[in-house]
């Protein structure tokens, strides 16, 4: 679901579907919510069967912890960026923060 809204965002921002404000808006406080569902998918055991969590996760708390905070923030940053925005260029930037927090744990503690 997170990707979905990251994705309905992306396309915008890339221009590969039409500025629409107010389906931004939405998508981007979804984000902001699902940021805040991610860490409780993620409990000490879940790093067997068909996953793609690296188990490093469990090894290294601290790290993935803070990781997810910086998802948390720039999503929700990104939401509060869609109330007072008046173009999609002034979003991209908050967007581009956004998108970044999910590859930096993604390349870490995401298998292929
Ligand atoms: C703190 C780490 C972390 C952050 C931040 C993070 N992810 Fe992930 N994500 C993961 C891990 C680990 C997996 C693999 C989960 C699994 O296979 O069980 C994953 C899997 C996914 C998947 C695949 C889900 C599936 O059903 O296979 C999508 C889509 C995804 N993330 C999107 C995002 C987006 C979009 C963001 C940023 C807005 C994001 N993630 C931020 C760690 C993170």
């Amino acid at each position: 679901m997170l990707g979905a809204q990251i994705g309905m965002m992306g396309a915008m921002a890339s221009g590969k579907a039409p500025y629409d404000a107010a389906a931004f808006k939405v998508a981007a406080e979804r984000a902001a919510f699902m940021s805040t569902v991610v860490p409780d998918v993620f409990p000490a055991g879940s790093d067997v069967g068909n996953t793609k969590a690296k188990s490093e996760i469990w090894k290294n708390q601290p790290e993935f912890q803070k990781l997810l905070g910086d998802l948390r923030d720039k999503t929700a940053a990104l939401a509060a960026a869609t109330k007072t925005a008046t173009s999609l260029d002034a979003l991209k930037p908050a967007f581009g923060a956004a998108t970044q927090t999910c590859k930096a744990c993604h390349d870490k503690y995401k298998a292929d």
